[in-house]
C-alpha cells in the first residue's frame, strides 16, 4: 500500500483541512508532516466550525489513528489549548493521536526570537505568524532544537541550556524578554498535557502500516510557494511543504508515495509579504476577500487576494508530481461577469511561462478572459448540474495544467463537495 500525500499548491489556505476531512473515509490513518501552529486549517461540517493548528485534519471522521510526524514542529502551550477545545465539544484524542518522539518542540523563547528577528528586517519583514517557526526549524537544522522525546529524560536541563543560549542571543538584539515568565508557565503546563499523549517513533509505526497494507494519507501545511527551497524565497516558511517533504517529515522513501493531490483555490491569495504577481489592488480583490472571507486564521490578518496564477500552479504541479488536482472556493467567484486567468508572465519585456528566480523584478502577468458562469452553486450535488462556463473553466484548467481536477468544493462546509 502507498501512501498518499495531500498539499497547497499555492501560498496556503488552499482549503487542506476540509479536504482532509472529506478524504479521512478511505483512509485509516491521517499524518500530518511539516509545518507547526503557524498552519490553520478549518473545517466545517453539522453547523460546527473547527480550526486546527497543529492536530491533523482527520480526527472528526471515524475513529481513524492520526499522526503528527517528525517533520513537525509543537508548541506544548498551544497544543494544549487545541486539545482542550476539542476535548470540550466532545471529541477525546488520546488514543488516536500519536506524536513522533523526533517532532521538535518550539519553545517559548523561540517565539520571542521569531519577533525579534522580524523586527529586526525593518523594511523587510517576512509577516511571519509570530509562532517561533523559523527559529526551531533553525535549531533543529543547527543541531540545537529540543525534541519530543527529549521530554522524557533529563528534560529541565536541556530547556535550560537552549533556553540560556536564547536569551544571550535575545540580549544581543536588546529584545524585551519581559513576557518569558508568563509565556514559560503556560508552555510548561502544556508539556504536562503533551506527557498525557503517546509518543512513539512514528517511522517504524507509519511504514509498518504500509506493510500491513494500511491506507495512509499524509496532511501538508502551508502551500508549494512558501517551501523553504522553492517557494518565494525568502517570502516563506521554514519548512519543505512539497511533496518530498512528506518522505522527510514522515519517514517514507518516495517509491512509498502513491496519488499526490494538490489542492488550489480558482483563484489566488497570500498572507504576509512577498511576490504575488497577479495581486489586485482594486474593488475586484476586494470582492475576492469579501465573498471568500479572506481573512488569516490563525493571525486574522487580512489575505492579499489576486487572480489564479498558471505560472505559479504549473511550477508547483512539476516540484510535488500532482496526479490529481482539488479546486477549492469555486463559488467565491459564481457572481463574477469575467474571470482571468495568468498564463504567462512578461518580465522587462520577455515573456515567459517559467517561475523566475528573480521575483524582486516587475512581473506583469498575461491573462486570459473567460465568461463567469454567474449563478449559484454553492447548492449544487452533482457534475452534470454544473453550467456550461464553470465546465469549460475546469476544461481550460486542466488543459493549461496537465492534471485531471477530480474534486470540485462549492463552499466551506464538508457536504458541498462534489467528486468527479
Ligand atoms: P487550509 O489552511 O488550507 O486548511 O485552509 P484555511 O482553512 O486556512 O482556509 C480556507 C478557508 O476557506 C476556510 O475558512 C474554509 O472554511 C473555507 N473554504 C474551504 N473550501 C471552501 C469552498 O469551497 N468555498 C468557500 N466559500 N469557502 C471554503
Ligand atoms: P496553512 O497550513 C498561509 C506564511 C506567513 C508568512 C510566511 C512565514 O494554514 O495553509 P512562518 O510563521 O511560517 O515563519 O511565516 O508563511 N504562512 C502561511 N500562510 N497559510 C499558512 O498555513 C501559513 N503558514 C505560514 O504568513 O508569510
Ligand atoms: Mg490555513
Amino acid at each position: 500500500m502507498k501512501v498518499d500525500v495531500l498539499l497547497g499548491l499555492q501560498w496556503g489556505d488552499e482549503g487542506k483541512g476540509k479536504i482532509v476531512d472529506v478524504l479521512t473515509p478511505e483512509y485509516e490513518i491521517v499524518a500530518r508532516f511539516q509545518g507547526g501552529p503557524n498552519a490553520g486549517h478549518t473545517l466545517e461540517f453539522e453547523g460546527k466550525k473547527y480550526v486546527l493548528r497543529s492536530v491533523p485534519s482527520g480526527i472528526f471522521q471515524g475513529n481513524k489513528i492520526n499522526i503528527i510526524g517528525n517533520g513537525v514542529v509543537l508548541d506544548p502551550a498551544l497544543f494544549k489549548g487545541e486539545i482542550e477545545s476539542l476535548e470540550s465539544s466532545g471529541h477525546e484524542l488520546k488514543k488516536r493521536l500519536l506524536i513522533s518522539k523526533k517532532a521538535h518542540l518550539i519553545l517559548p523563547t523561540h517565539r520571542l526570537l521569531d519577533a525579534c528577528y522580524e523586527a529586526a528586517k525593518g523594511d523587510s519583514k517576512i509577516g511571519t505568524t509570530g509562532k517561533g517557526i523559523g527559529p526551531t526549524y533553525t535549531d533543529k537544522v543547527s543541531r540545537n532544537g529540543l525534541r519530543v522525546g527529549d521530554i522524557l529524560h533529563n528534560f529541565d536541563e536541556k530547556y535550560n541550556k537552549a533556553k540560556s543560549k536564547h536569551l544571550r542571543t535575545l540580549q544581543q538584539y536588546g529584545h524585551d524578554t519581559s513576557s518569558l515568565a508568563e509565556i514559560e508557565k503556560e508552555w510548561f503546563d502544556g508539556v504536562a498535557k503533551l506527557k498525557e499523549f503517546t509518543f512513539i517513533d512514528s517511522e517504524h509505526y507509519i511504514n509498518n502500516a504500509v506493510k500491513e497494507g494500511k491506507k495512509i494519507l499524509a496532511e501538508g501545511a502551508q502551500g508549494t510557494m512558501l517551501d523553504i527551497d522553492f517557494g518565494s524565497y525568502p517570502f516563506v516558511t521554514s519548512s519543505n511543504t512539497i511533496s518530498a517533504g512528506a518522505c522527510t517529515g514522515l519517514g517514507i522513501a518516495p517509491q512509498s508515495v502513491g496519488e499526490v493531490f494538490g489542492i488550489f483555490k480558482a483563484y489566488c491569495t497570500r498572507v504576509g509579504s512577498g511576490p504575488f504577481p497577479t495581486e489586485l489592488f482594486d474593488e475586484t480583490g476586494d470582492k475576492l476577500r469579501e465573498y471568500g472571507f479572506e481573512f488569516g486564521s490563525v493571525t486574522g490578518r487580512p489575505r492579499r487576494c489576486g487572480w489564479i496564477d498558471l505560472v505559479a500552479l504549473r511550477y508547483a504541479i512539476m516540484i510535488d508530481g500532482v496526479t490529481q488536482l482539488i479546486m477549492m472556493k469555486s463559488d467565491v467567484l459564481d457572481t463574477f461577469e469575467t474571470i482571468r486567468a495568468c498564463v504567462g508572465y512578461e518580465i522587462n519585456g520577455q515573456k515567459t511561462t517559467e517561475f523566475p528566480f528573480e521575483t524582486e523584478d516587475n512581473i506583469t502577468p498575461v491573462y486570459v478572459d473567460m465568461k463567469g458562469w454567474q449563478t449559484d452553486m454553492t447548492k449544487m450535488q452533482k457534475e452534470d448540474e454544473f453550467p456550461t462556463e464553470f465546465k469549460q473553466y475546469v476544461a481550460f484548467l486542466e488543459s493549461e495544467l496537465g492534471v485531471p481536477i477530480r474534486i470540485v468544493s462549492l463552499g466551506p462546509d464538508r457536504a458541498q463537495t462534489i467528486i468527479r
